[in-house]
C-alpha cells in the first residue's frame, strides 16, 4: 500500500511529478468543468484528531473534484471520546470499505504508526510537530509559481521551528528542489542541530529579510508549548513580526507567505498579509489542486 506519511520519504522526482499533475488539475479547476470522474471508485475517510479549517475543505473538496466518495471524521464528535483506540477507530472505518485515509493526530508519527496497523493508504494532514507534507507541497508549488522556479531561490522560514510541522516539511522539500533555506526567530523556537537539515540560523529579522527572494511567516504554536518561549508575545512582534516599515527598508520586494490560521498582528500586520506581496491565498487555491494529484497519484496505485 501506498502513503504520504511525509515530505522525507520522497524524492525530486516525486515532487515534480506531483506538480506536473496539480498543474493539470489546476487547468481543470479554472475551467468551468470543476470535477472529473476520475475516482468513482474510491471510497476516502478524513479523519481530524485536531482542529483545522484549509487542510479539511480543501482535502474534501479534491476528494469530491475526483468523484471519489467521502465520509468525514472529527475525534471530538466521536467514540474517541469514550476511550476508543486510534487502530480500532481506523479498523472500524475500514471495515465499512474505505480505500484512502487522510489524518490529522496531535502525535508524531501517528500517521507512520497507523500505516503499519491497518491496510490502506493513508496520507498525512498533519501530525504533531512532525510534518505535514501536503502544506509542503503546495507552499513549494506556489513559489514556482509566483517565481518560476523554486532551485536558487533563497527562502526564509520565520517562527516557532521547534513546534511547526509546516517548517519541517518546508526544509525537506526546499531542500530537495535546490533552494537555499535559512530560518529565523528566538534562539529557544529553533531546533539546537536545525544546520544538520542544511539550514542556515538568522535570529535578526532584518538581515533575514534581506536575504530571502520569500518569507514564509510561521504562527507561534502556543497549543504545543508546555511553558512559554519568549518573554511576551509584544516582544516576539516586535524583534519577529514582518510590518510593512520593515519591507519598505528593504531594497528589494519579497514574496511574503503564510500557511495559516494567521494571527495577525502578532506574526504579520494586515497590511502585509493583505498586499500584493503576499500569496496567502493563493497558497490556499493551490492546496486543492497539489491534494487533488497526491490523491490521484496514491488512487492509481491501489486501483
Ligand atoms: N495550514 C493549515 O494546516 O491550516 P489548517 O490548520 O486550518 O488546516
Amino acid at each position: 500500500v501506498n502513503h504520504l506519511l511525509g515530505i522525507k520519504y520522497l524524492n525530486q522526482k516525486d515532487i515534480e511529478l506531483i506538480f506536473e499533475t496539480a498543474d493539470h488539475f489546476k487547468e481543470v479547476i479554472n475551467r468551468s468543468i470543476k470535477k472529473v470522474p476520475t475516482l468513482r471508485d474510491i471510497t476516502i475517510a478524513n479523519i481530524f484528531f485536531e482542529n483545522s479549517t484549509r487542510t479539511k475543505l480543501s482535502f474534501e473538496l479534491a476528494e469530491k473534484r475526483l468523484s471519489a466518495d467521502v465520509i468525514n471524521f472529527s475525534a471530538s464528535q466521536s467514540s474517541v471520546k469514550k476511550g476508543e483506540t486510534l487502530i480500532d477507530t481506523v479498523n472500524n472505518i475500514l471495515s465499512m470499505k474505505v480505500d484512502m485515509v487522510v489524518m490529522r493526530h496531535p502525535n508524531p508519527g501517528a500517521g507512520i504508526f497507523l500505516a503499519k496497523h491497518v491496510n490502506a493508504s493513508i496520507i498525512n494532514a498533519g501530525d504533531g510537530a512532525h510534518e505535514h507534507p501536503t502544506q509542503a507541497l503546495l507552499d513549494s508549488y506556489s513559489i514556482k509559481e509566483k517565481l518560476g522556479t523554486v532551485a536558487g531561490k533563497n527562502v526564509l522560514i520565520v517562527g516557532d521551528i521547534l513546534h511547526s510541522r509546516v517548517a519541517l516539511s518546508n526544509i525537506f522539500a526546499l531542500k530537495l528542489q535546490g533552494a537555499n533555506v535559512k530560518v529565523c526567530g528566538p534562539k529557544t523556537l529553533i531546533p539546537k542541530h536545525i544546520e544538520s537539515l542544511g539550514v542556515s540560523v538568522e535570529t535578526n529579522l532584518f538581515n533575514a529579510l534581506q536575504w530571502c527572494d520569500v518569507a514564509n511567516m510561521l504562527r507561534i504554536q502556543n497549543e504545543r508549548m508546555e511553558v512559554s518561549y519568549f518573554p511576551s508575545t509584544r516582544e516576539y512582534t516586535q524583534q519577529f513580526g514582518v510590518n510593512k516599515a520593515i519591507l519598505d527598508r528593504l531594497d528589494k520586494q519579497i514574496v511574503i507567505m503564510h500557511p495559516g490560521p494567521i494571527n495577525r498582528g502578532v506574526e504579520i500586520t494586515s497590511d502585509v498579509a493583505d498586499s500584493n506581496q503576499s500569496i496567502i491565498l493563493e497558497q490556499v487555491e493551490n492546496g486543492v489542486a497539489i491534494r487533488m494529484a497526491v490523491i490521484y497519484l496514491l488512487a492509481s496505485k491501489i486501483k
